[in-house]
């Protein structure tokens, strides 16, 4: 019987490639993955440190896990990720039955590690220096970008995946841990990132999405010779069998001109950007060091309008930021009523320890006025989200078929509710055979809700619905959600 391994994954898509590429390490070293943590001899943990809740969410299934080293005495519990690079020492007070802790700079080791708490039943840590501690370049080794050969079982879906193309941030959002649990801004090599492409389509992978904190700050310098972001692009972007090619989450000061007009020419890059405002007030946006102002920003979305005709943009908003006043939070909802955004993620402001916001700032906004400029704000956010599905009723879009909808998981049949996303990345319903699963087919859009587009499959694509066309699509156990994650 090979040992089972069983991974929880919280946060954002950066957590959702490691957890998939440390499960693929431990495949490789023959274990196999269990969804039932009562049947696993390994139990990782992968984790987000970016609001307490997330942490709050750990601790809690830690709690729940813990009875399984009762029954099995050989069971290994592993937290990895932020919360392991960021609290280290707090983890193993507050859960003293972790055996392992392994930051996001040592997933390579997970497998050796787990092998020496066998051996030896002594807990290993393995963390990245902190960047108080040490030289740039020390801190910068310490973090290592883990990237090895990509199994397919593990992605979200065989034919869609995530390719980091830059770890860390140096950009210091006051904030946020970012900075502290991934690290400096590190880019790696464009040929190391256009051979995992063809890797990936090699082995049936039809979409990548290129991975960064500030993705668009990707610089690589060698000699005099620099590759810009849509360098990166173009130089995949020929890649026979890649149909689409999407990137975040972009930076507001780094979207240049070059960037904007590689997405409006190059046929396989999505029309969608991830552009995070964060507050529509200067004065918060100064405490929250953005280094940018409302105005800014406002221009830069009208640049990528312009320069990218049919652009759908999306944000994100923390509320209840140290010292938002109610005229700053009115701000923020003008800023959100006129942007159009196509959709926000909102959150409220979580005081992290260790960031300069929780140093400097008090965190002095009462939680029940958080949570009604959050509500306000998702109020005002929903009814845009409402007109720019709206819009697109009537009109013909091409859809890359992602799986059954979460209706559609519930039936059984040759016909069920299918879902997928444009090339404006929004989600659209529709009933067809699981043998669109992986295709793109042409949805005529008859119906729209706030998040969601309704339609029917073009008489030509369901043609491909034939079998001799059919692509057969498996999903490990276990294997991420289907639907990305919003952003931490
Ligand atoms: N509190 C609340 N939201 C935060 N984010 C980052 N740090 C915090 C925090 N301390 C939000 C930002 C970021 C998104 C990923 O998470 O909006 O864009
Ligand atoms: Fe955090 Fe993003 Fe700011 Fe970096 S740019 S510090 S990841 S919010």
């Amino acid at each position: 019987m090979p040992q089972k391994v069983y991974i929880e994954t919280v946060g954002c898509q950066m957590n959702v490639l490691d957890s998939e590429l440390v499960v693929g390490a431990l495949r490789r070293h023959g274990y196999a993955l269990t969804d039932t943590p009562a049947d696993a001899d390994v139990l990782l943990f992968n984790t987000c440190s970016v609001r307490e809740h997330a942490e709050d969410k750990t601790y809690s299934a830690l709690g729940r896990v813990r009875h399984v080293k009762r029954r099995n005495p050989d069971a290994v519990i592993g937290v990895l990720g932020c919360m392991a690079q960021k609290d280290q020492d707090a983890v193993r007070r507050r859960a003293p039955f972790v055996d392992l802790v392994v930051g996001t700079g040592q997933l390579a080791e997970v497998p050796a590690l787990v092998d020496k708490v066998r051996a030896t039943r002594e807990p290993q840590l393995a963390v990245s220096l902190g960047r108080a501690d040490a030289g740039r370049h020390e801190v910068e080794a310490s973090f290592v970008s883990y990237d090895p050969a990509r199994d397919p079982s593990m992605r979200p879906t065989p034919f869609q995946a995530y390719v980091r193309i830059q770890i860390g941030c140096d950009k210091f959002c006051t904030y946020c841990v970012v900075p502290s649990t991934r690290g400096p801004e590190q880019s790696r090599p464009p040929e190391h990132i256009w051979a995992e492409v063809r890797q990936l389509v090699d082995q049936g992978c039809k979409e990548v999405t290129l991975l960064g904190q500030t993705v668009n700050s990707y610089a690589y310098q060698r000699g005099e010779s620099r590759t810009r972001l849509s360098d990166l692009i173009a130089g995949m972007h020929d890649t026979p069998g890649l149909e689409r090619v999407k990137f975040v989450t972009n930076y507001p000061k780094d979207m240049t001109d070059d960037l904007l007009d590689a997405v409006r020419e190059l046929p396989k890059v999505v029309k969608y950007l991830h552009v995070p405002v964060q507050s529509g007030c200067d004065e918060v946006l100064r405490r929250m060091k953005r280094n940018y102002t409302a105005a800014y920003y406002v221009e830069m979305l009208a640049r990528c309008r312009e320069r990218v005709p049919g652009v759908a943009v999306t944000s994100d908003f923390i509320v209840g930021f140290c010292g938002e006043t109610e005229e700053s939070y009115r701000k923020t909802a003008d800023l959100v009523r006129a942007a159009r955004f196509k959709n926000s993620f909102i959150f409220k402001y979580s005081e992290r320890p260790g960031t300069k916001a929780a140093g400097r700032y008090p965190d002095d906004v009462p939680d029940e006025v958080k949570k009604r400029r959050n509500n306000d704000l998702l109020a005002i956010q929903t009814e845009n989200s409402r007109l720019d599905h709206r819009a697109q009723v009537g009109s013909t879009v091409e859809v890359l078929v992602e799986g059954p909808s979460r209706h559609g998981e519930r039936v059984a049949g040759p016909v069920r509710q299918l879902t997928g996303r444009t090339m404006t990345d929004h989600i659209v319903v529709f009933d067809g055979s699981d043998r669109l699963i992986g295709q793109t087919v042409r949805v005529a859009v008859t119906d729209a809700s706030p998040f969601t587009l309704y339609g029917d499959v073009e008489p030509a694509s369901r043609e491909r619905e034939r079998p001799e066309d059919a692509t057969p699509v498996a999903h490990a156990p276990g294997s991420p959600g289907r639907f990305p994650l919003p952003l931490a």
